[in-house]
């Protein structure tokens, strides 16, 4: 029924685990699983491919208002082509760090987000949710890791597709959208005051699971 409706927001810094978990989450649960991650990377690159001049903001309007995003079945659609391997190169990263700051981006994606969240039950994990998207979601989890452990998991699945990328620069990547995340003007990533700290350094898959599944039981 309508009243068994609930929301877990997840947020944290990139490569702390988020969307691994978010995902475990929502197949233990059987809730839906929303990465607004891959809806800026999706936003960025196409920004990218159509050769978009940001500053241009009648024409970033214009091909924001004819862009489709949508989830089905864990892949990430843009357009309706299925789009998972290319918003995950390090260049899709940058450019959706760079789209996310733009306010445009942001009011389009946001509510997206909330109407996605609006008539069910689901996870969603990001940077704004519980201080922004869904500040009245039932669970908020606020999940870090050290830097350099970010970076190890995030350099492991990188060579893992076939990427050629060093350690070191991973963490340069990390320490630098760490900064532009956290210090931009428009709903930067910061801790709700009403979420659950949770520090997955050390810390496997399934014990992380495992705690935020403790914290919905217990909660509901
Ligand atoms: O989680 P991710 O690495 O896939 O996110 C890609 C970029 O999008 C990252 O630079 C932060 C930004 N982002 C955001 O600003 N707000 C969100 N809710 C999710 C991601």
């Amino acid at each position: 029924t309508a009243n068994d409706k609930f929301n877990i927001a997840i947020d944290g810094p990139s490569g702390a685990g988020k969307s691994t978990i978010a995902k475990e989450v929502a197949r233990i649960l059987a809730i839906d699983y929303i990465d607004t991650g891959a809806m800026y990377r999706a936003i960025g690159y196409k920004l990218e491919r159509e050769g978009i001049n940001l500053s241009d903001r009648d024409r970033l309007k214009q091909i924001l208002d004819s862009t489709e995003i949508d989830f089905e079945e864990g892949n990430t659609i843009l357009d309706g082509v299925v789009v998972n391997d290319q918003i995950r190169t390090p260049e899709a990263s940058k450019m959706a760090s760079v789209c996310s700051a733009l306010p445009e981006v942001r009011e389009k994606l946001v509510a997206l987000q909330r109407k996605m969240a609006h008539t069910k039950s689901v996870v969603m994990d990001g940077r704004d949710i519980g201080t922004n998207v869904l500040t009245d979601a039932n669970f908020k989890i606020f999940m870090t890791a050290s830097a350099e452990e970010r970076a190890e998991r995030r350099h492991k699945e990188l060579i893992q597709r076939g990427q050629q990328i060093t350690y070191d620069q991973v963490l340069q990547d990390i320490i630098q959208r760490d900064y532009s995340d956290t210090t931009r003007k428009l709903n930067p990533l910061r801790k709700a005051q009403d979420a659950v700290e949770l520090d997955t350094t050390g810390m496997n898959i399934s014990e992380v699971t495992e705690k935020i599944i403790n914290l919905v039981r217990c909660g509901r």
